[in-house]
């Protein structure tokens, strides 16, 4: 059982095959006691109540517990705990104190959904077990439950809270953590991401320090800037040793991940919604219930860590008839045209795909209402005839006859002042009245907490993709949000808006997974402006960066891969020099790196030489060849790009028949060391063929000692196929 409750010490202990993470009920409240390699023994005794006042008041008459130096579950504002709560709430007579206490328990078997919002699911009743745990606060008739789910093979906890309003008049809800963690020590380290738009989800690695160290989005979207995950390492951990507690938040929008050491030297992790821009009227009757964060712990790493939560967002969260195949390799129109392109230019390219070998075409932006730049037409989703005579079906029978699927880009949840929309319903997007509506891109955010905003987003997509042809659809999002209030609503509900705008984007995007299941969908923000957790259960891969050089994509990719599937990151072979920072990199290389994505191709095919032509067809078949591999084994961070001169990786297939690692030498160190890569995850006692050389390597030989690889060449690279011989 995963779920295990000991009545004589009031011990709720989640078991994982290889983690436990086990609290207790004391006076009411959930003491947190343990979180690690997994345990069976009564954990009581780990509790150590420390008298350390310190100012700090203690609960009822000095004879309960110094409430700030207590490891809480789930801590609540408004009596003695002065750290970063998890919940915070404005009662009716304006006291700002939320006391409850722990009122009952369940068991469920499997995993229940959340309502409107994404979610990791169970596929049968026995994968999962669920602990619902209920408090309340006695004085202001507030029940709060705590959630825990646990995926006990797959190491995976996934935390959640709801609260509902018992009271006879409203309340507000100013801050509702997903979850919180409270550790008894400090020294850690901190693996945080930073970026920008083209340089998302760099890595950064430092020890915790007094304080309180904030990763957070108050943008509207969880943004290109940080990615809403956070690790935490013992100080010497690396990638096969050490401990490693990962929090991944499954949401889209404003949020906050915040590790504080306290004065007592324990440290808080807290993680949810950003209460900056959250806050939250609960009427009476009404439940409120956080998005969901997923929790997992590896005693062996970073590398169990990452593949704990890729497999989990892998299977038992993107959904649909892509979840377990390898996507189709594609070609994207952005960089191959732009804006620049006619009916009978999409055509050749078209042509240029089936010859090449390549399944999909993209219709990036610009084929719609009059758009010829980025300044109009976002909102007219209907096509612009003069550019496209006879539509999208035209050209999608076109590619059909040669055996090529059409795809097509939307930015629907964005308004242009410049459109026929924006003409009709100027109050359609995000804005406040009287105030000036800032421009980014010369575009506005329609305004998704209205249900006739969403509907009309829902109906111009679905009524494209009812005109048939249509097998993929990238939907980007190019600007954060400013000026975010929603007219529509009361002014005590305007700091709602973040929220609701995502329950309203979810709710589209459900209705078009559902109506629409055969398409596959890709995500995509100005590239990895929203690569998240949430947006992976309604599309299952994510345009990772509109930074396509690959040599820069090795960091974006491995950052991103901490906690992120491979086979959810959409990359490219896109044009040498590359468009973003002019790099000249070789095809092979351009093609290492994108392989270990949702493989394509960003470039005008009809503009190659003979050579090139010939590289992307038998690029298109290696990875047509191997692509279940990258959809479905494990993958293996080698080296560094961040710290060392070369990045190196290896996918190995679950039962260690097939393995392929890939290396890029990124900066030549003349005369410097030489260079062997070790890989990880095969079978030691197994003799594995490399099948362009023919040589033959023992697994332990591959493990332990490595391959050589080449230091002479600048953004040179190799690929090694290595298969099992039986
Ligand atoms: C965003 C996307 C690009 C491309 C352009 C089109 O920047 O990330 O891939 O689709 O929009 O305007």
């Amino acid at each position: 059982m995963a779920v295990i409750y000991d009545p004589q010490t009031k011990q709720y202990s989640l078991h994982t095959a290889n983690t436990s993470y086990i609290f207790q009920e004391r006076e009411g409240f959930l003491v947190h006691l343990y979180w690690g390699r997994r345990t069976e023994g009564d954990c009581a005794y780990m509790f150590r109540e420390q008298g350390r006042a310190a100012f700090s008041p203690r609960m009822e008459r000095c004879e309960g517990f110094i409430l700030d130096d207590i490891p809480l579950e789930y801590p609540c504002w408004g009596r003695a705990d002065m750290r970063t709560p998890a919940l915070e709430i404005t009662n009716p007579d304006g006291s700002v104190i939320i006391d409850p206490r722990v009122a009952g328990h369940r068991v469920i078997k499997g995993k229940p959904g959340i309502k409107g919002l994404p979610a990791v699911y169970a596929e049968n009743g026995s994968e999962c077990e669920t602990l619902e745990i209920t408090l309340r606060d006695e004085v202001s008739d507030i029940t709060v439950k705590l959630y825990y789910c646990v995926f006990a093979e797959r190491d995976i906890i996934t935390r959640y809270a709801s609260v509902t309003n018992g009271n006879s008049e409203p309340v507000f809800i100013d801050r509702a953590a997903s979850a919180s963690v409270d550790f008894d020590r400090i020294n850690y380290d901190v693996i945080s991401n930073f970026g920008t738009h083209c340089r998302e989800r760099n890595i950064e690695r430092a020890p915790l320090k007094h304080g309180a160290f904030v990763m957070s989005s108050r943008r509207g979207a969880s943004s290109h800037v940080h990615n809403p995950f956070l690790i935490l390492t013992s100080p010497r951990a690396d990638e096969t040793s050490g401990d490693a507690f990962g929090f991944v938040l499954v949401y889209s929008g404003s949020f906050t991940a915040e590790i504080a050491a306290n004065q007592f030297d324990t440290a808080r992790a807290v993680i949810g919604l950003n209460p900056d821009s959250f806050r939250w009227k609960l009427l009476p009757g009404e439940t409120f219930t956080t998005p969901e964060c997923v929790l997992s712990y590896s005693g062996e790493g970073l590398d169990r860590l990452s593949n704990n939560f890729s497999s989990l967002f892998r299977e038992r969260l993107c959904r649909g008839r892509y979840r377990d195949i390898r996507r189709p390799v594609l070609l994207n129109s952005w960089e191959a045209c732009y804006f620049g392109f006619d009916a009978d230019r999409l055509m050749q390219i078209g042509d240029s795909c089936a010859d090449l070998g390549i399944e999909l075409m993209v219709i990036d932006d610009g084929w719609f209402g009059k758009r010829d730049n980025d300044r109009c037409s976002l909102g007219d989703w209907f096509v612009n005839e003069k550019k496209l005579p006879g539509g999208i079906k035209r050209i999608s029978d076109h590619l059909a006859s040669r055996g090529v699927k059409l795809g097509i880009w939307f930015e629907p949840e964005m308004i242009s002042p410049d459109s026929e929309l924006y003409a009709k319903h100027p109050d359609w997007c995000l804005h406040y009245v009287n105030r000036p509506r800032s421009e980014g891109r010369y575009q506005l955010i329609l305004d998704l907490t209205r249900q006739d905003v969403c509907d009309y987003i829902y109906d111009s997509v679905a009524k494209i993709l009812r005109e048939g042809g249509i097998d993929y659809v990238k939907w980007d999002f190019n600007r954060n949000m400013s000026e975010a209030g929603s007219p529509s609503l009361p002014a005590d509900r305007q700091r709602e808006v973040d929220f609701r705008y995502y329950l309203g984007l979810y709710s589209v995007l459900e209705r078009l997974n559902r109506d629409f299941p055969d398409v596959l969908f890709e995500s995509c923000s100005g590239g990895g402006g929203r690569f998240d957790a949430g947006m992976l259960y309604y599309m299952p891969q994510v345009w990772t960066s509109d930074d396509s050089d690959a040599i820069e994509r090795l960091k974006i990719q491995y950052g991103t891969s901490l906690v992120y599937p491979m086979s959810a990151m959409s990359a490219h072979v896109s044009a040498s020099p590359n468009h973003q920072t002019g790099h000249v990199t070789p095809f092979d290389t351009r093609f290492t790196v994108a392989l270990t994505g949702s493989f394509g191709y960003e470039l005008d095919p009809t503009q190659l030489s003979e050579e090139d032509r010939e590289k992307v067809r038998s690029t298109a078949a290696f990875y047509k060849r191997y692509g279940d591999l990258f959809a479905r084994g494990d993958y293996h961070r080698l080296r560094d790009p961040h710290t060392e001169n070369c990045s190196a990786w290896c996918f190995v297939s679950k039962d260690r028949s097939l393995c392929v690692a890939g290396y890029v030498l990124t900066h030549v160190r003349l005369y410097g060391n030489n260079e062997r890569i070790a890989l990880r995850g095969l079978d030691p006692e197994a003799t594995y063929r490399e099948t362009s050389t023919g040589a033959r390597y023992r697994g332990d030989q591959l493990m332990n000692f490595g391959l050589h690889a080449p230091t002479t060449l600048e953004y040179h690279s190799i690929l090694w196929v290595l298969e099992r011989e039986e």
